[in-house]
C-alpha cells in the first residue's frame, strides 16, 4: 500500500482525483474488490486514459472482454442505431438483432441453437441446467453428477461456484449443489476414475484462464471426447474467456477441432457490453422446452445489436488471421526477452491469451509497476501475469508493451 501511495500520489498531503474517488468508493461500495489505483476516464483503441489524463497501453482489455478495444466505431454505431429504435423488450418477444446474433453464433460453429443471458456465470448456470435436464430425460433421474476440474473457474453464482474448485476455500456459502467431482486437468485417468452411470456432464475450459493460462492438451481433449461419446456424457466447454476470437479462432474449440456438445460464452461476445450466451447442438438444446429456463433480459435488443456488430467484425475476412499473427508476435517478443535475460521463466497460451511466469516476482506484484510505466495487465493463478490485449492490437502496440514489460521486470528485480 505504501508503494502504491508512493507511485500514485503526487503529493503526500494532497490526494489525486483517483485517490479521492477510491476514498469515496470505500464509503459506499461493498469491499469485494480492492480497487486498482488507476481510475479510467476514457479509452481509444488499445489505450485507456485515467482521470488525471495519463495514457496506458491496455493489455487487460477488461479481462479479455474488450475484443475490439475501446470506443470502436462499429460498436458505437450499432449501439446508437439500436438506442434510437428500442432498448428492451421481454425475453419472449423476438427482435432482428437477437435472431441475427444467434445466427452468427451457430452458422459459424458446430452448434445449432443459442440462449442469451447477461454474464458468464449465468451462461454456466444455463449449461448446468441444460446438461442435467438432457441427462434426466435421456438417461434417467439418477444421472445428475458433474465432473469439473481442479484449478478451473466458472463463475460466482451458486451453480457456477459449485463447479469451481475454489469453493473449498469458501465454506461459508455451503451447501453447494450436490453431485460435483473434481478431476485433474489434462489427466484422463483422473476423469475416468470419477465417471459413473450417474455422470451427466463434464465441464472444462479449453484454456484455464483464471487458473494461470493453462492450455488443454490435444491428446487429453481427444480422450475426453471419446470418453463422453462412449458413456453418453455431455461435454461442456466454458469458452467465456477463451472464445470469440481470443485464441485466433472464432470458438476456442476450433483450434483442436474437437467439438463440445454445449458451450458457455460471455466476455468478448459483447466486446464490453454485458451479455452471455449458451450454445448447444440440437440434440441437447431441444431439451430446453418452453418455461424450462429463461431470463428477463434474454436477447435484449441493445445487447444483441452490439454483440452482432462485434461478431460481424471478428468474423470479417482476415481478422482472425491477424489475431493469430499478433499472438505469435507477442509470444516471440516475450521469448526474446526470455532468451536475452533471466527474467522470464515460462510463457504459455494461445492467440492473444498469454500467461507469463517469472522466477523472482509474482504477476500480481508487477501490476502496479506496469501501471506506473503506462501499461495495464492482469494477474491470474498463483503467480502468472496475464496478457489479453484487444484483438485489434497491432505490432506497434505489442512493441510498446514489450518495452514496458522489459523495463518493469528490470525495475522489479533491482
Ligand atoms: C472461464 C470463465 N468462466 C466463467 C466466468 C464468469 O463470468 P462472469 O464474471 O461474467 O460471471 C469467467 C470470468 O472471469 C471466466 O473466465
Amino acid at each position: 500500500m505504501k508503494l502504491l501511495k508512493r507511485l500514485f500520489c503526487n503529493n503526500k498531503e494532497e490526494l489525486s482525483p483517483s485517490q479521492e474517488l477510491i476514498a469515496r468508493s470505500k464509503n459506499v461500495l461493498m469491499p469485494l474488490f480492492e480497487p486498482q489505483q488507476v481510475v479510467p476516464s476514457h479509452g481509444e483503441g488499445c489505450y485507456i486514459y485515467d482521470i488525471q489524463g495519463k495514457r496506458y497501453i491496455d493489455f487487460a482489455a477488461g479481462i479479455a472482454v474488450n475484443a475490439l478495444g475501446h470506443n470502436h466505431p462499429v460498436m458505437r454505431d450499432a449501439a446508437r442505431e439500436q438506442l434510437d429504435k428500442i432498448i428492451h423488450i421481454p425475453g419472449n418477444y423476438l427482435s432482428e438483432p437477437k435472431v441475427r446474433c444467434a445466427e452468427l453464433l451457430t452458422t459459424n460453429s458446430c452448434f445449432d441453437q443459442a440462449f442469451f443471458c447477461n454474464s458468464g456465470a449465468e451462461a454456466i448456470e444455463g449449461a448446468i441446467k441444460l446438461s442435467r435436464k438432457w441427462a434426466y430425460e435421456t438417461k434417467g433421474p439418477e444421472c445428475n453428477e458433474i465432473i469439473a476440474f481442479e484449478n478451473a473457474f466458472h463463475g460466482r453464482t451458486m451453480g457456477a461456484a459449485s463447479i469451481t474448485n475454489k469453493r473449498s476455500s469458501q465454506p461459508f456459502y455451503a451447501p453447494y449443489i450436490d453431485g460435483i467431482h473434481f478431476a485433474v486437468y489434462n489427466d484422463i485417468q483422473s476423469v475416468e476414475e470419477l465417471v459413473s452411470d450417474k455422470t451427466a456432464a463434464i465441464f472444462i475450459e479449453p484454456i484455464q484462464g483464471e487458473g494461470g493460462i493453462i492450455p488443454i492438451e490435444a491428446t487429453f481433449l481427444k480422450q475426453l471426447r471419446a470418453l463422453c461419446d462412449k458413456k453418453k456424457i455431455a461435454l461442456v466447454f466454458d469458452e467465456i474467456q477463451a472464445g470469440m476470437g481470443r485464441t485466433g479462432h472464432f470458438y476456442a474449440y476450433q483450434h483442436h477441432g474437437i467439438e463440445p456438445d454445449i458451450a458457455a460464452l460471455a466476455k468478448g461476445l459483447g466486446g464490453g457490453f454485458p451479455i452471455g450466451a449458451l450454445v448447444a447442438k440440437k440434440a441437447f438444446g431441444n431439451h430446453f422446452d418452453a418455461g424450462a429456463h429463461g431470463s428477463t433480459y434474454s436477447g435484449n435488443p441493445l445487447g444483441t445489436a452490439i454483440s452482432s456488430a462485434v461478431l460481424d467484425h471478428i468474423l470479417s475476412p482476415g481478422f482472425l488471421d491477424n489475431v493469430r499473427e499478433a499472438g505469435q508476435y507477442l509470444y516471440d517478443g516475450l521469448a526474446q526477452i526470455q532468451a536475452d535475460t533471466d527474467l522470464i521463466e515460462d510463457i504459455r497460451g494461445l492467440g492473444l491469451m498469454i500467461g507469463v511466469d517469472f522466477p523472482s516476482v509474482k504477476g500480481a506484484d508487477l501490476i502496479p509497476l506496469l501501471q506506473k510505466n503506462g501499461m495495464l495487465a492482469t494477474a491470474s493463478g498463483k503467480r502468472t501475469l496475464r496478457l489479453t490485449p484487444a484483438l485489434i492490437v497491432t505490432k506497434d502496440h505489442i512493441d510498446e508493451a514489450l518495452e514496458i514489460i522489459k523495463t518493469t521486470l528490470k525495475e522489479a528485480v533491482e
